[in-house]
């Protein structure tokens, strides 16, 4: 891909983002950022008792890779130090520079189609019923050896959910121009094949 271009994917916790968002990154030979990564890395610093603003303000890419930011623990503190707009405004330019590279980008996340990259070429919102959500990352979470019960997983998603969609600043809100991709009843692959013939038919219009 010539120049920038933007796939921008939004939705709620555990919905398919970054599994689609992978896939599309791969298919088009795209770079792809999952933005959850940089609140889930401030907030492991939090826990670890920094300041969120300071950790977000100094937040080095190294960090994104801790084997330790997909615990439903470090889930929950994201999603309160996300309703900090001082660390939202820390990870802003980062996350719109990434957006704009050329070769283009996938980024996914909670605020991308309305803040990071209203620009995009591509706007998706993936979801999905909240039972399908919390059944997947239940499985996922059990399969890499977390230890946690359905109930917790249902408890984490629906807070994370009512905490982000209420939030003032950046909420989570599907942009009026974002497309609608529910993986309810799809697969991995019918989600991916669906995601891909939105960027196919964005490209195809360049
Ligand atoms: O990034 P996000 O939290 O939205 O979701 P994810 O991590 O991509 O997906 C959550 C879990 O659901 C993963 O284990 C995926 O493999 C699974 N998944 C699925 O079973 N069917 C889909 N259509 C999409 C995702
Ligand atoms: O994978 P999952 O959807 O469960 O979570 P995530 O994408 O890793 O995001 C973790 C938390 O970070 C979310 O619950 C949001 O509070 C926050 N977040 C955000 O506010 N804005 C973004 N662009 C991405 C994540």
């Amino acid at each position: 891909i010539d120049g920038p271009f933007t796939v921008a994917i939004d939705g709620p916790a555990a919905a398919g983002k970054g599994t689609v968002s992978r896939a599309l990154a791969e298919r088009f030979g795209m770079a792809h950022l999952d933005t959850g990564l940089l609140y889930r890395a401030v907030a492991a610093q939090a826990l670890a008792g920094a300041d969120p603003v300071a950790a977000a303000t100094s937040l080095m890419m190294a960090e994104l890779e801790r084997a330790d930011l997909r615990t439903p623990e470090v889930a929950q503190e994201a999603s309160r130090v996300a309703a900090d707009p001082e660390v939202r405004r820390a990870l802003v330019g980062f996350q719109r520079r990434i957006a704009r590279q050329a070769g283009g980008a996938v980024l996914d996340g909670r605020d991308i189609c309305t803040v990071i990259a209203p620009e995009a070429e591509v706007k998706l919102f993936v979801t999905a019923s909240a039972e399908r959500r919390a059944e997947r990352r239940f499985e996922e979470l059990r399969a890499r050896g977390v230890e946690t019960t359905l109930e917790e997983v249902v408890g984490d998603v629906r807070a994370r959910d009512e905490r982000d969609a209420r939030r003032r600043d950046a909420p989570m809100v599907r942009a009026e121009d974002a497309e609608v991709v529910d993986t309810t009843a799809m697969t991995i692959e019918e989600a991916v094949e669906a995601a891909s013939g939105f960027v196919e038919r964005a490209l195809a219009a360049r």
